[in-house]
């Protein structure tokens, strides 16, 4: 609904429900419809409505990529099969020999794709400390291509300064990429940052309901976003129309929920702190926490991920992981229930023995919707097992 121009003066929750999601011309569906075809009729060759075959375009996902767009700030978006399809597209700008130079906390399975996969194909790549912009300066490669960084990161939520890192890649050359899961585009706008490409797991907050895996890519550069779309097509990583109804969905809802999750946040870190058995709070709202000063910069909150580690050790974080009721093990993050894992062996055991392993003692939360008193009272008790 509206055109680029009308949008550009609209909120944030506007955009999430209107922008790419006009009222179906056909019948006046106020829900964009779920469009199976495979293929679309021609007048005559060449002659289209913009679609010709579902894997190089389909309506619900064009409605889903012009919604992600607008919530990003950004000209152009791309939406993929999961989030690490939509990762694999962007390293697969990088020119023979180009390296990658990862944060040293990321998601276990950007670790792999990069080290298991790009390695292998003959591109280095460099764990670096990316609230140290003093050393990745001091430290650069001239082979350094793609500067790849989360913020907040997965699992210690540490925060990078996006245009510190930014100014010093692009200044050398190098693409910086963002991997905005954790923050969202409600709570952050890397583009407008300096970031070049953003990425999502679509399966996280956007989607918001554990129903659903998907990737996304935001950006504004026309070049960029052709070379992109030129791979999405070719490698063919494209979401199903119903998951990209999905997560069209998801956004609808996604600034109320993470108001909500913000606030439930709080109230477990309010707990954590000073709790006996905990050992540290990782939340970037703490004084204390690395990139707290990057955070409150370019965050409009601190975000729904909380971490800790125990005094007691591994031990202790196994029992605590299992202790809890509300709170339901289990691996990902960012839907409306609430739950807890132990990145160590669950969702970071790829990056055991690598620059990017995790501290054995290590929870992270993801923290939901319920209400915060039960949420509260629910790891109060699994606390007394630590
Ligand atoms: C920060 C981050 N980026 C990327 C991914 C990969 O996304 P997907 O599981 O949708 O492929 C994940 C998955 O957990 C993640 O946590």
């Amino acid at each position: 609904m509206g055109d680029q121009e009308q949008q550009a003066g609209w909120g944030f929750e506007t955009l999430a429900i209107h922008a790419g999601q006009d009222p179906d011309p056909v019948s006046g569906a106020v829900v964009v419809p779920i469009t199976l075809s495979t293929t679309f009729a021609q007048d005559g060759v060449g002659a289209h409505k913009g679609f010709e075959y579902a894997r190089s375009g389909n309506p619900t996902r064009a409605a889903l990529e012009t919604c992600m767009a607008a919530l990003e700030g950004a000209r152009h978006g791309l939406a993929f099969a999961s989030g690490l399809a939509a990762e694999d597209n962007v390293l697969r700008l990088l020119a023979p020999g180009g390296r990658i130079v990862l944060g040293n906390d990321a998601y276990g399975g950007t670790y792999r794709l990069i080290a298991k996969l790009y390695g292998p194909l003959g591109h280095p790549w460099t764990a670096a400390d990316l609230t140290d912009v003093d050393s990745l300066r001091d430290s650069w490669q001239d082979d350094t291509a793609m500067v790849w960084l989360e913020t907040p990161t997965n699992p210690l939520l540490t925060c990078i300064d996006i245009d510190a890192v930014a100014a010093i890649a692009h200044e050398r050359g190098a693409l910086v990429v963002v991997d905005n899961t954790f923050a969202t585009p409600y709570l952050q706008q890397p583009l407008a940052h300096g970031a070049d490409i953003v990425v999502h797991s679509a399966t996280k907050y956007l989607g918001g309901h554990s129903d659903v895996v998907g990737g996304f890519l935001a950006l504004d550069d026309e070049e960029l976003a052709d070379r992109l779309r030129f791979t999405q097509n070719a490698a063919g990583a494209v979401p199903a129309p119903f998951d990209c109804y999905l997560v069209l969905r998801g956004l609808k809802t996604l600034a109320v929920r993470m108001d909500r999750q913000c606030a439930n946040a709080r109230a477990i870190v309010d707990l954590l702190v000073g709790h006996p058995a905990v050992d540290r709070v990782l939340y970037p709202q703490l004084p204390d926490h690395p990139g707290h000063g990057a955070a409150a910069k370019q965050m409009r909150d601190f975000g729904a991920m909380v971490s800790f580690t125990l005094h007691g050790g591994e031990e202790a974080a196994m029992r605590v992981a299992a202790g809890t009721e509300l709170f339901t093990l289990a691996e990902s993050l960012g839907a409306v229930e609430s739950l807890i894992e132990h990145p160590g062996r669950m969702t970071h055991a790829s990056a055991a023995g690598s620059p990017l392993e995790v501290p054995p003692s290590l929870i992270r939360l993801s923290v939901g919707i319920e209400s915060g008193a039960d949420l509260v009272a629910d790891l109060e008790q699994a606390l007394e097992q630590a």
